[in-house]
């Protein structure tokens, strides 16, 4: 690899060229080195763009491979792993993954042509990813940036993480992952138990903030001596992985000859390489890349227009364009929502027994779309990325999908009220308090007027928490807070929030996991003419006692009022003296 180059471009002052960012040989053997913030931006100085152009001098149809000298133009190449009897290490089961013709599905959407699946999530540690991960360490250590001893830092939504840590378990590397709170619990439990350390990042922080993963990886680095961020936005091992290996099992698979390929998108490193080299074997092969709504890496811009500012589809999806996309392979982008993935994902498993995750629904179900346009003999291959080990708490749970409206549960769809709106039920006006009011007020507050949970919000409404019986009991009890103390240090804020719209039936399955929900409503506030904010606003607490009030009402009514028969009667009762409960304490 070439020197470090110094440049100033994108007003970040310093431009390292495409492949690992390493703290610089200075910083070799040192320890402790402070991370410095770049004060205009708040990211760490010489903060390195993972959407910087690439110098990368690799032309795909004409850099030619040396296959003696293992190379091609500046990059090593990857030959393919012999199928061993016993393999060296788990590392040679990376690659060689089957291809499996979906039947069912196919069958169903009425497709003309042989529906296939690259199952990736046959690779070692359950994904795509795994691929890159090896070829970057090899990399590397080829080059001499990474040496026995070294740390592995990477930004990641946990895939290619879980891929670093399995080859830095085998190989003896220290890894440390960094990646957004919405990668799901099983994603964080493998790392942990690959021996990766982990540091979580805020999924609502863009790319370039101070603490997007991208940024708080690049500030470990400063901070770790003899550490590397192999850099999986811009290395160029990451879409060659797919250029070398995935794509050439792909031609081989279909015996030379594809017609169209369907792959999700995320640093793009598969869309790119798979797509360079099916376009220079297959040249008339359409290459479909696929892009979560809520996503921007989609051609032509207006495709990404859209009311969506979250999904939960993992694995896919930027809010910028990595330097490793290469978009001018892809002929066709589709976006994919969350419910079709989903459904999708369930179909594949249920119909077709592929244990996949829930992107790889998405992806099927853009290639069953674009796969009309095929006749017979021809063949389209959608690429499933990683496995449903991934999701057992997420996607595979009905509960899950239920709450995210994408399936009704059987139960529910026998209940009258489960459709009902929460707008339906007799809410009383929430009872706030403001950050500054004490544990011991709060809970005067609690007593006097009867309520278990009070919503914390600042004097301009911005909601901070609640404060809750169970949140004071657990701060005050253990200490972690005095009766003095402002009651903002002791809310509890993974509550979930509803709006008036919000069915019964989604209610009640919140209900069986949380004691209240919040019930808000999005208020429009002009500041200026031109200036306007989003706020939300509360507009009640519903527990238990709402919705059974409501639904006992209502069946009190609909059955005619004969219930209280007893009125009259006199019996001898147990009386009770008193109830104890937490807040007596
Ligand atoms: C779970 C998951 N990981 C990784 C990828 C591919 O990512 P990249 O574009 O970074 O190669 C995908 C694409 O579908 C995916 O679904």
């Amino acid at each position: 690899m070439s020197p470090v180059p110094q440049e100033d471009v994108n007003g970040f002052g310093y431009v390292p060229p495409v492949g690992p960012i390493t703290s610089g040989p200075k910083q070799r053997k040192k320890s402790g080195v402070a991370a410095k913030k770049d004060e205009s931006h708040g990211c760490p100085m010489r903060f390195v763009r993972p959407d910087l152009s690439s110098r990368c001098t690799w032309i795909a149809n004409h850099t030619k491979p040396d296959l003696i000298a293992g190379t091609q133009g500046p990059h090593s190449i990857d030959l393919r792993k012999e199928k061993a009897g016993i393999m060296p290490t788990v590392l040679h089961a990376i690659g060689n993954t089957p291809m499996v013709r979906i039947n069912n599905i196919s069958k169903s959407a009425g497709l003309k042509c042989e529906l296939l699946a690259k199952c990736e999530f046959f690779n070692a540690g359950g994904s795509v990813k795994d691929r890159i991960a090896l070829r970057m360490v090899e990399d590397a250590e080829k080059s001499g940036q990474l040496k026995p001893g070294d740390a592995i830092i990477e930004p990641t939504s946990g895939n290619t993480g879980i891929g670093l840590a399995l080859a830095a378990a085998v190989k003896g590397y220290r890894c440390i992952i960094v990646l957004p709170e919405k990668m799901s619990s099983e994603k964080v439990a493998t790392l942990r138990a690959l021996g990766a350390e982990i540091v979580r990042t805020p999924t609502s922080a863009s790319w370039d903030s101070p603490e997007s993963h991208i940024s708080v990886a690049q500030r470990l680095l400063a901070e770790i001596p003899n550490s590397i961020i192999l850099d999986q936005y811009r290395n160029p091992g990451n879409p060659l992985a797919h250029y070398d290996t995935t794509a050439e099992e792909i031609l081989e698979q279909c015996g030379g000859k594809v017609d169209m390929v369907v792959m999700g998108a995320g640093t793009g490193g598969t869309v790119s390489g798979i797509g360079r080299k099916i376009k220079e074997k297959c040249p008339n092969c359409i290459v479909v890349g696929v892009d979560p709504l809520g996503s921007i890496l989609a051609e032509p811009e207006n495709l990404n227009r859209s009311d969506v500012t979250y999904y939960d589809v993992e694995g896919t999806g930027y809010d910028f364009i990595p330097t490793v996309l290469d978009r001018s392979v892809v002929d066709k982008w589709i976006k994919s929502g969350d419910k079709e993935s989903f459904i999708m994902a369930r179909r594949l498993i249920r119909e077709e027994g592929l244990l996949c995750g829930g992107s790889s629904g998405g992806t099927m179900a853009s290639a069953v779309k674009a796969a009309e346009l095929l006749g017979p003999g021809q063949k389209c291959v959608a690429l499933l990325a990683d496995g449903v080990r991934n999701y057992m708490t997420k996607f595979l749970d009905d509960q899950w999908l239920a709450d995210r409206d994408i399936i009704k549960l059987e139960d529910e769809a026998t209940t009258w009220w489960a459709d009902e709106k929460v707008s339906s039920l007799e809410l009383s006006a929430p009872l706030n308090i403001l950050p500054k009011v004490t544990v011991e007020q709060a809970i005067d507050i609690m007593v006097k007027e009867g309520f278990d949970q009070l919503p914390v919000v600042t004097g301009k409404g911005q909601i901070l928490g609640v404060a809750t019986l169970g949140s004071l009991k657990t701060k005050l009890l253990k200490g972690k807070v005095s009766a003095t103390d402002p009651v903002e240090t002791a809310t509890y804020n993974t509550f979930k929030k509803l709006s008036l719209d919000t069915t019964l039936g989604k209610l009640n399955r919140i209900l069986d996991t949380d004691h209240f929900a919040l019930v808000v409503h999005r208020q429009r506030l002009y500041s200026s003419e031109h200036e306007v904010e989003e706020r939300e606003v509360i507009v009640g607490i519903v527990t238990d006692i709402d919705l059974l009030q409501y639904i006992t009402r209502a069946e009190c009514g609909k059955l005619g009022s004969d219930s209280d028969s007893s009125e009259h009667e006199l019996e001898e009762r147990e009386v009770t003296v008193g109830i104890v409960t937490d807040i007596d304490l």
